[in-house]
């Protein structure tokens, strides 16, 4: 256990430490986001009218990098963020935000607890403001906005290869599947549901009918990854893309 401990805060702050700490993410997503997109975007987004103090709080890039006055989070270290010195308000001369009432300290606890976790936080800037850009209904959706991690690192990310993986994974949601992804290799879509809904998704007129959508949307290959749903499949994306293709050995077809 303890050893355990050490190794998830070894990993604190880098990419693979994010895909493998869903429960992070999920605390971001349910405690963190909300109150960032609610309160600090406005003044700190790509969607701000003008952008305060040079911050950008809508990317963990963003927050990193940080404003005017240096980094706004130091993974780990609460006590050195200066965005939880923003939000304790006990400085007069930055209180954020600075109009209106300031977080509950319950918020600001929160915030102390994420940045101690090491600030996990999905949110990929380049891929969101590109689909925003693009004017995909996905470009902020909570939980699963990022469809960067659909595709394998080195591909270009365009409108349509977005547009696609979105249209099947809402078509995944329609038929009730609540946890997924559609990861594109090239014209290969590899689904991946949790183990449990494997089974209903080869049940024949599910089955048939992903097949003929996908391929409808311009996927050659449908296929069903055994490995079930997972965050890390990103990172297996590299090993993927510099072995070669598409096809990964573990990705059987279902047709
Ligand atoms: C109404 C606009 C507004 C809102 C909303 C707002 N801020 Fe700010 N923020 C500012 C301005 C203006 C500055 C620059 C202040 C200065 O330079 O003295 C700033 C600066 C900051 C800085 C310091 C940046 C730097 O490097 O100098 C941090 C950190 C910060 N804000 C965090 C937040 C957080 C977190 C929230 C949400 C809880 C938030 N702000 C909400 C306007 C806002």
């Amino acid at each position: 256990m303890r050893v355990h401990s050490w190794i998830v805060l070894a990993l604190a702050g880098t990419a693979a430490a994010q895909e493998a700490e869903p429960e992070g993410v999920a605390f971001f997503e349910k405690k963190i986001r909300p109150v960032l997109v609610s309160r600090c975007y406005k003044c700190h987004s790509l969607e701000a009218e003008k952008v305060k103090g040079g911050l950008l709080a809508d990317s963990r890039e963003g927050l990193l990098k940080g404003g005017n006055s240096g980094p706004a989070i130091v993974p780990g270290k609460p006590e050195e963020s200066l965005l939880v010195k923003a939000i304790r308000g006990t400085d007069d001369d930055m209180k954020m935000p600075p109009k209106g009432e300031l977080l509950p300290a319950h918020e600001v606890a929160d915030f102390e607890a994420w940045i101690r976790r090491g600030a996990p936080d999905p949110r990929k800037a380049d891929v969101r403001a590109a689909s925003r850009a693009l004017g995909l209904p996905t470009w902020d959706r909570p939980a699963s906005p990022c469809l960067s991690s659909r595709v394998p690192y080195g591909t270009p990310i365009t409108a349509p290869l977005l547009a696609r993986i979105d249209a099947a994974e809402q078509l995944l949601r329609t038929l009730g599947f609540r946890e997924l992804r559609v990861r594109a290799h090239d014209t290969l879509a590899r689904i991946e549901v949790p183990p449990a809904d494997l089974p209903r998704l080869v049940e024949p007129a599910v089955r048939s009918r992903v097949t003929s959508e996908l391929r409808a949307l311009g996927f050659l290959h449908v296929t069903l990854d055994l490995l079930g749903f997972r965050s890390g499949s990103l990172n297996e994306g590299v090993v993927e893309n510099t072995k070669g293709p598409a096809a990964s050995p573990r990705a059987p077809r279902v047709r």
